[in-house]
């Protein structure tokens, strides 16, 4: 089952989480009460930008959506939109830093 951890910056403690089924990593951080802010959660803000420090391939590729808004962000290629990123079920450990949470 993969495993989420969600980085502290500073602010906040990690807090670790397991996914069974995998599924949207919103719906995740929503029922876990994760250290993600999110505002729009469709992939026009920038609120829940992220970076994936470890097991980026948990996840499923970008969609066009959420990629044209990584692409404006500038984040680099292990980086994701919280509220569009979908983890693949399976073994695994995910560890995430969000840029403001
Ligand atoms: S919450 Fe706005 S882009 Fe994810």
């Amino acid at each position: 089952m993969p495993t989420i951890e969600f980085l502290g910056n500073g602010f906040g403690a990690t807090k670790t989480v397991d996914a069974p089924e995998g599924g949207a990593l919103v719906d995740i951080c929503d029922e876990h009460f994760c250290p993600v802010p999110f505002s729009c959660r469709s992939a026009s803000c920038g609120t829940c930008h992220s970076e994936i420090v470890q097991g980026i391939e948990h996840l499923a590729p970008a969609e066009p959506l959420e990629q044209e808004l990584l692409d404006l962000l500038g984040g680099g290629p292990n980086s994701r939109l919280a509220c569009q990123a979908e983890v693949l079920p399976g073994p695994g450990l995910i560890r995430i830093r969000s840029h403001l949470g």
